[in-house]
């Protein structure tokens, strides 16, 4: 873990290594201060000596001010070490999210990445933080104290080690036991931003449905399981202070006590005696300093534990060496291809698929719901990988392609497709960056969103709100068409990209894609018969399998389930859904 998080340190190493020389300097100076006022009281008030008593005081002074400056410069140094820190753990961070397949990213929730890369990475930030200031100055002061102690009385010592071992068991026993819930409130954190963020994101369904009760109701339990494991965690570190505050009173009276004895017996003067009570006090300070910086580690080690789970996953999805970067043509072939999401569970989505498209085909996918239509194509531009068998684009293995390539020839609107905050031009050239703005008109004309984009005001530069809500859901699907476009594809697939689409439209991009793109191969999943009607052929799915494959007029005559789908949507029931209707 401590190897994974040290590589984010980058630039930042000098601070880090600044900030702990400096500390250990202002711990060093610091030490000498309690010295300079006995020495003050012994030599000076005692001796009615004022000489010593300005000398001392001088050199007071100036080992005052020089630990003062060197404090504000490690606080600085600390600052960049640790704010730069975090700034390369989420860049990290996200660009390893960027690099996950769709396989990697079902590990992981929305939320849960969220909460890695926002309160993980801030907590890492704090850790890094303590690490570099009171990771070194507690311990230094600690030990620099104790040491000091030893030399002005070893016996009154003693006491600082008993309580200094008190205090260590105390920690033992709060550290363990808080690192156990802490683990657990941030599995809770992601249940609570997964509702935050799943409400939020549906709203609009939320409100629909009057199912805002029910909500607050979710987000409250959450909430309150959140409380309660809070609750025990600081409950247990609360015991710190009251036990710290225990041996502070402790060795105060311990050493006021055996101290006055001594001082009248001679074996102490009154100046070691204020020292010893001073170095007390900075012992403790250390301590108490020390058990919250652990506890505050406890939390960040939780944190960091789950900042390395996505920083150390293995990207499912990698080119191979010597990739292909050309894509010949848009054939598309799959020997013998079974697929499963969960790999040696033996449930199989796809099984047994043999298919062999040829280039500037126009092909359309129809069946149920969950039959296993997404799956299919998602395995031609490598969303997903086969799990048996193989996928040929332009006769070549997809795995021997590399991947942006692939996917710049092999263009795919997805089911659930988004847009980007921007301008409408910002959204087509996702398709392709150097577009010109002609480009980008025609491929919006092509997939019959150009009229409506041109009624704006602002034209080609409106501005497309968070998720595109300020357009329909129908302009939406044909501005990502456009952009799927703009990729000049070899293979173009719609995963039922024209649901939205009014049947007359729908029937004007196909036309279009007919007659300006007729070299590419073009992949329509439909739920509607009319949209997939005049494929060159039709692929209907049935249960993860092929069920059949050919022209309107074959299908019809052929396949039973592909006549029951007619017959159901010719009565007048709208689009298909289960065959069985
Ligand atoms: N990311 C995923 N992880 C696990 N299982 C999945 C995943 N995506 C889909 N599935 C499962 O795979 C099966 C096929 O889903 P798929 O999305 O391919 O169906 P579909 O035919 O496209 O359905 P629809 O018409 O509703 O879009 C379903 O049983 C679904 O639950
Ligand atoms: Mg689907």
């Amino acid at each position: 873990m401590i190897k994974t998080l040290s590589k984010y340190i980058g630039q930042y190493k000098k601070y880090m290594v600044i900030t702990v020389l400096l500390t250990a300097a202002e711990v060093i100076l610091d030490i000498f201060l309690p010295i300079c006022m006995a020495k003050i009281i012994d030599k000076g008030i005692n001796s009615g000596d004022m000489p010593a008593i300005i000398k001392y005081g001088i050199i007071m002074a100036v080992i005052s001010v020089l630990a003062f400056l060197t404090g504000v410069c490690s606080g600085r140094t600390a600052a960049r070490a640790s704010t730069g820190f975090a700034a390369n753990l989420r860049a990290g961070l996200f660009t390893k999210i960027q690099h996950f397949s769709f396989k990697n990213i079902d590990n992981y929730s929305t939320a849960g990445l969220v909460t890695r890369l926002t309160t993980d990475t801030s907590n890492m930030q704090m850790a890094c933080q303590m690490l570099t200031r009171m990771c070194v100055r507690s311990p230094l002061n600690l030990i620099f104290a104790l040491i000091m102690c030893f030399i002005i009385s070893p016996d009154m010592s003693l006491i600082f080690v008993a309580a200094i071992a008190f205090l260590g068991l105390v920690l033992f026993f709060i550290v363990r036991t808080a690192m156990k819930i802490f683990n657990n409130v941030f599995g809770e954190y992601d249940n609570l931003n997964s509702s935050i963020q799943e409400n939020i994101r549906g709203i609009r369904v939320v409100k629909s449905f009057v199912r805002e009760d029910h909500e607050i109701d979710k987000l409250q339990k959450a909430i309150d399981r959140l409380y309660k494991l809070f609750c025990k965690a600081e409950s247990v570190a609360a015991v710190n202070v009251p036990c710290m505050m225990l041996a502070i009173y402790g060795c105060i009276l311990a050493v006021s006590w055996f101290g006055a004895r001594n001082v009248v017996s001679g074996a102490l003067t009154t100046g070691e005696l204020t020292s010893l009570l001073s170095y007390i006090m900075n012992i403790m300070m250390s301590l108490m300093m020390l058990s919250l910086v652990m506890v505050m580690l406890t939390i960040s080690a939780a944190s960091a534990r789950r900042i390395c789970q996505v920083l150390d996953e293995v990207p499912d999805i990698k080119d191979c060496e010597a990739p292909v970067r050309e894509v010949r043509d848009g054939s598309i072939e799959f020997d013998n291809v079974s697929f499963s999401y969960k790999e040696g569970t033996g449930e199989y989505v796809l099984k047994d698929i043999n298919l062999s498209i040829r280039s500037g085909e126009t092909i359309g996918i129809i069946g149920s719901t969950g039959s296993s239509k997404s799956s299919l194509v998602n395995l031609i531009p490598r969303l997903y990988d086969v799990t048996h068998g193989c996928v040929k684009v332009g006769g070549i293995d997809v795995k021997q392609y590399d991947v942006k390539c692939l996917r710049d020839k092999v263009s795919m609107v997805l089911q659930n497709n988004v847009l980007f905050s921007g301008t409408v031009l910002d959204n087509l050239r996702w398709g392709d960056s150097d577009a010109t703005e002609e480009e980008c008109i025609l491929a919006a004309r092509l997939a019959c969103v150009g009229d409506t984009i041109a009624a704006k005001p602002d034209g080609y530069n409106t501005v497309v709100e968070r998720g595109g809500t300020n357009f329909s859901g129908g302009q939406r699907q044909r501005l990502c068409i456009a952009r799927a476009l703009l990729k000049k594809p070899r293979v173009l697939i719609l995963d039922d990209s024209t649901s939205a689409v009014d049947t007359v439209t729908e029937a004007r991009i196909q036309k279009a894609f007919a007659e300006f793109i007729p070299d590419t191969t073009k992949i329509i999943i439909a739920q509607r018969i009319s949209s997939v009607k005049n494929a060159d052929r039709i692929i209907v799915m049935e249960d993860g399998r092929i069920n059949g494959f050919g022209t309107h007029e074959e299908l019809m005559n052929t396949n039973d389930i592909y006549k029951s789908i007619v017959a159901v949507q010719k009565e007048g029931n709208g689009d298909f859904d289960r065959t069985e209707v």
